[in-house]
Order: C-alpha cells, then structure tokens, then sequence
C-alpha cells in the first residue's frame, strides 16, 4: 500500500495529466468531454475505452478495468504503485520525499533478488518433475495416490531423489550460485560447512502464490515415517499463514463459494473431480490474514476437514477465526472417519457431491456437534450443552442471525429463548424485536409490501448517478449538503465515496480521487468506485438532475431502508407495516 503521503499522492496524479499519458499508447478521438479509443487491457474492435481529463479518470466499459493516471501505468506497464508513482513523479520533476525504511535501490534489488528465487524454485520443480521417472518407488508412489500423469502435470509434483546433493549440483550447473540456493531454502549448510539438499527422497508438492510463482514446496515420504511432511522454512517470499495451497487454481474458477481442505492431497483430489475451488493451508491452522485473503475473494467458505478428532478441533477454530470476516462459512460433514481425499477414492464423486449440497451452516453444524456428546433429557447435559454451543453463538455479528439459531436452540433444549439470548450477553429488552420472524417471513414480508425486485438496482444506479455528479462539483454539494446523508446509501463503496466527498468538503479540502481509491481494499471495490467517477454525466442542469436523484431515492429508498432497519431491529414488524403502508 501506499507509501508517500496521500497529498505528494495527489500531486503526481495532478502533474500528470491522464490525457497525455494514457494518449502516449493509446489513440483517443473525443467524444463530448471526454476521450474515447481501443482499450489496451483488451482485445476490441469498437471503441469502449473512455478516458476523462475532467475527472482524471479512465474506464473501459468492455472489459471494466478502470482507474486513474497511477493505476493506468500500474496496469499497462505492470508496475507496483509504489514503481508507477515513482515513475509519474520523475516525468513530472518531483521530488519525492525519503520514506523511512525504504530505499528504492534497495527494494529494487530485493525485487530482482525475489525473481531470482521464484526462478530458482521453478528450476527445482522441473529437476524434481523429471526425477520421478528415474525412481520405481515414485512410480509406484504416485500410482498408488492415482495420481496420473495429467495430475502429475497440472499441479508439477516431482519427486526429490534419495541423494544429498543432486538438486544442489543440477542448480549449480544451471549457474546458480550456493547463496541463491541457499535463500530459496532448498539446501541447508552443515557444520563442516558443506551443503545438502533439504528434501531428499520425497513426493514434492510445488507451494504457487495468487501470481503463479512458485513460493515454497512441501515434501511428502512415501512410507510411514517422520516427519510426514517437510515444508519450506518462511522466507521473505514464503509464509504459511499468509498463503493457501490451491489459491491460484481457486482464483481461476469463478466460484461463490470456496473449499477449505486440510490437506495437499485433499486439494488436489477435490479440484480433480471437479472442485476447481478448493484451497488447503500449509501445515498451521487457519490464520486470520488466510480467512480475510478468501473473505476478499468468496463469499462462502466451505470447511471440509478431516472427519477425525483433530480434524473436528480444527474445524472449531477455523470457524472462530473465519466469524471475524464477512463470509458465511459452512462445514461439509464427511462423517466417515476419513479425509476427503479418501472419502472420494473410496465413495465417489457422486456422494462427495451430495454432501458438498447437504452441507450445514456452521451454527446449525455446531448444535448438531455438541448434542452428540449429551442426552438432553437430563438437565446437567442441557445446561452443558446450552454453555457449549452458546460460547460459538456469541461469535454471531447478525441479530437475526442470532435470533433464528437462539430459536433453534430454545426449541431443541426447551430452555426459553430469553434465557440463551441473557447467556450469550444480549440483555432481554434489547433482544432482536424480530422475535419469531425467521429469514423466509422477513422475504414474505417484503413480496407482500410491493417492493418491485428490480428496485434496488434502480436505486444504486440512481445512487452513482447522484455521486458522479456530485464529485468534483462542490458548489453543487454545498447547495444539497442538508438533504444529504450517509443513510440514503445503501452500498459500501457507495457510502465510502459519499463519506469521502463529505468529509473533503468540509475540510474545505479539493476532491481527489486518487486518495478515493487508496482507501478501498478490493479491486472490486476500486473498480466499481472508478464505474462511478467515471459518469462524466453532462446535463443540461445539474441542479435539476440532483434534485431529481434525491427525491427518487427518498421516495423509493424509504420501504427499502425500513426493510434493513428492521433486519437490524431497529423498529418492529408492525413499524416496518407502518411505513409501507403509508408508501402505498
Ligand atoms: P496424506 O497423508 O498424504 O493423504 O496427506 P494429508 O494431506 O491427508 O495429510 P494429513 O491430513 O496428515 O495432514 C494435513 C496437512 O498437514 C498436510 O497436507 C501438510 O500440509 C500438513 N502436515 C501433515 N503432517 C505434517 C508434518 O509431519 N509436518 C508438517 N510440517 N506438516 C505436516
Ligand atoms: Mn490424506
């Protein structure tokens, strides 16, 4: 992320106009305010590619990719932001300041250093690749594992030969010098001073990061003995907790939802028979930085752990460690006490299958957990249980959420619903209003208030409409300012670009949009919010047009915000009729 101030940020973008550097590579024909011409980001034979000097703004509406000059170079030339800032503040003669504790020659070489390993990895991969042929027992291994060729292939297992030293010697002879080696952790030094492989006779499985590099390997023995697997140490470009096994294939499949696998083997079993969304962990359990890299990336997690005692414990805590993101997270109970890569070899795909769409949510899962362990007709065991599953319903952020697994409970138990509400640490008058109203009659409620289904999005393209034109016109923001308010936003990056623009404003600071998309996280994000800098939109009068905007989205946006305000229980069922009503 950003390393300079956002203010010497903003004044490389404004000393490089986007109109100069965009037209250096690409022919722009205007077209009302703005320029369009062929997108270089993809391949097109019409024109969709629009870039606005006003607004210092590019967006293809071909392929989606937009930005501002910073992230135009970024992309075209595949810099980082830290290199493409750099490179625009050269061209317009600033001079940026020291960071502390970065040194841009230095970072440079670490850099090329980094390649270098990543190279010396994909070296190793295809050493280990062709050494399976030389070895019966790999043969045999892999067999064994029905792991063909093709698997072999996609996923680039080897085999590291049972020797101390060829993987050190073939590396030397490509030129690679022992330090390099030695760096990328695939030899280790002994006190004589000489060097070894650090995996020798082992089934290898190539670690790849979301750019495809090879980052680390682990290493598996083909008998029982120990330690089953090696992994590579951490490095400056290998760390397990921040890494998936999987995650580049999983980023290919376009999936909702992803499966989390304990294991290599586990992956790459699921992704063959046709769960190309499946990632593992390295060895660790699930590590906070792991559970947010997939809430970026999925909006369901699906834990698929081994059905053993310790696989049981895991799933335990990746499910208190996935709570803290926004993902709904369910488990895929395989029951027989066997890994999925097991479980597949020895059922099929077929009932894997059925398991994978029979799967629970993890609150349900837990209830159905811990209610083996006693029989609820005994109050000591109900007290317990109650204790148990309430310690993981405390994790719940949603009220309704709550109120629907806290009925759920009461009616299994029999305990009243006030008392596990009090247990969790939600007190009985602020307990949900929502009471008895279960997902499925809060969707009643709304098909039976009229609502139109595509309201919404009419509302969200009212609501960027309303913020395109708002940016960058601060008189037209003040003249509205008392009729605005965060609430009428019902998106995130919505409400960011408006919090933005507020706050800018009444800092009597100038709008930038760069520092806009310095604050979101996703590309996603950064790219919607460019869809919404990017509607140059030219009225005739944007006063009318603003007005407009704000009195379609107060009238249209009032059922739809009493229908969050009452998923949130801040008014009651009967309010929420109250309002809709009034609407008709
Ligand atoms: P197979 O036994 O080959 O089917 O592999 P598995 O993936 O089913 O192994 P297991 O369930 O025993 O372990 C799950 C994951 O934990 C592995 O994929 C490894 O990442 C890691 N792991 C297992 N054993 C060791 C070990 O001895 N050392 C280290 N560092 N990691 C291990
Ligand atoms: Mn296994």
């Amino acid at each position: 992320m950003p390393l300079f101030p956002d203010y010497i940020i903003q004044e490389v973008a404004d000393k490089n106009d986007i109109y100069d550097v965009i037209s250096k590579t690409v022919r722009l024909k205007k077209a009302g305010s703005s320029y369009i011409g062929l997108c270089p980001f993809h391949n097109e034979k019409t024109p969709s590619f629009s870039v606005s000097p006003r607004r210092g703004i590019f967006k293809c509406f071909g392929c989606g990719e937009g930005g501002d000059v910073i992230r135009f170079v970024m992309k075209s030339e595949g810099l980082s932001f830290f290199d493409a800032v750099t490179k625009l503040a050269d061209s317009a003669n600033i001079s940026l300041p020291k960071v502390s504790g970065y040194n841009k020659e230095e970072e440079e070489k670490k850099k090329e250093h980094n390649n270098l390993i990543y190279q010396i990895n994909k070296e190793a991969a295809s050493f280990f690749y062709s050494s399976i042929k030389n070895s019966n027992e790999a043969i045999a291994y892999f067999k064994k594992r029905q792991l063909d060729s093709q698997t072999v292939k996609m996923f680039w297992l080897g085999f590291a030969p049972n020797s101390w030293t060829s993987l050190f010697e073939h590396l030397k002879q490509m030129g690679y010098t022992e330090g390099d080696i030695f760096d990328a952790g695939l030899i280790k030094r002994h006190e004589s001073g000489r060097y070894y492989d650090t995996f020798r006779n082992r089934i290898m499985f190539p670690i790849f990061d979301s750019k495809k590099n090879i980052i680390g390997f682990g290493g598996r023995v083909m008998d029982d003995s120990k330690p089953k697997y090696l992994n590579s140490q951490d490095s400056p470009i290998f760390s397990k907790s921040r890494n998936l096994y999987g995650l580049n294939i999983a980023l290919c499949s376009k999936k909702e939802f992803c499966i989390l696998s304990e294991g290599y083997m586990d992956t790459i079993a699921l992704i063959k028979s046709g769960h190309d969304n499946t990632v593992a962990t390295l060895g660790t359990a699930l590590t906070s930085q792991q559970a947010k890299l997939l809430s970026n990336y999925f909006k369901e997690v699906v834990i698929c752990y081994d059905s053993d005692k310790a696989g049981r414990i895991a799933t335990l805590r990746a499910i208190t460690v996935l709570r803290e993101e926004n993902i709904k997270i369910s488990i895929l109970d395989l029951k027989a006490e066997k890994d999925p890569d097991e479980y597949i070899k020895t059922y099929g795909k077929a009932r894997f299958d059925a398991a994978l769409s029979a799967r629970k949510t993890d609150m349900v899962y837990l209830m159905d957990y811990f209610g083996e362990n006693y029989d609820l007709k005994k109050s000591d065991d109900v007290i317990s249980y109650i204790a148990d599953v309430t310690a993981y319903l405390k994790l719940v952020k949603s009220s309704v959420e709550t109120d629907v697994y806290v009925g759920m409970l009461s009616e299994k138990t029999g305990v009243g619903k006030d008392a596990i509400l009090s247990q969790i640490g939600i007190k009985k008058d602020e307990a949900p209003k929502l009471s008895s109203l279960a997902d499925a009659e809060v969707i009643n409620v709304v098909n039976k208030s009229g609502l139109p289904a595509d309201n919404k999005e009419y509302l969200n393209k009212t609501r960027s409409l309303l913020l395109g034109t708002l940016f960058y016109d601060r008189k037209l923001y003040e003249r509205f300012s008392s009729k605005l308010d965060v609430a009428m936003f019902e998106r995130s990056v919505h409400k960011t670009i408006f919090e933005f623009i507020k706050s800018s404003y009444e800092k009597g600071e100038k709008l930038s949009n760069t520092t806009l998309l310095n604050s979101f996280e996703t590309e996603d994000d950064i790219q919607e919010a460019c869809g919404i800098l990017a509607l140059d939109i030219q009225s005739e009068d944007n006063i009318k047009a603003v007005n407009d905007y704000i009195n379609e989205i107060n009238a249209k946006a009032g059922p739809e915000m009493a229908l969050e305000l009452l998923r949130q229980n801040k008014i009651t069922l009967e309010e929420f009729n109250r309002i809709i009503n009034n609407k008709g």
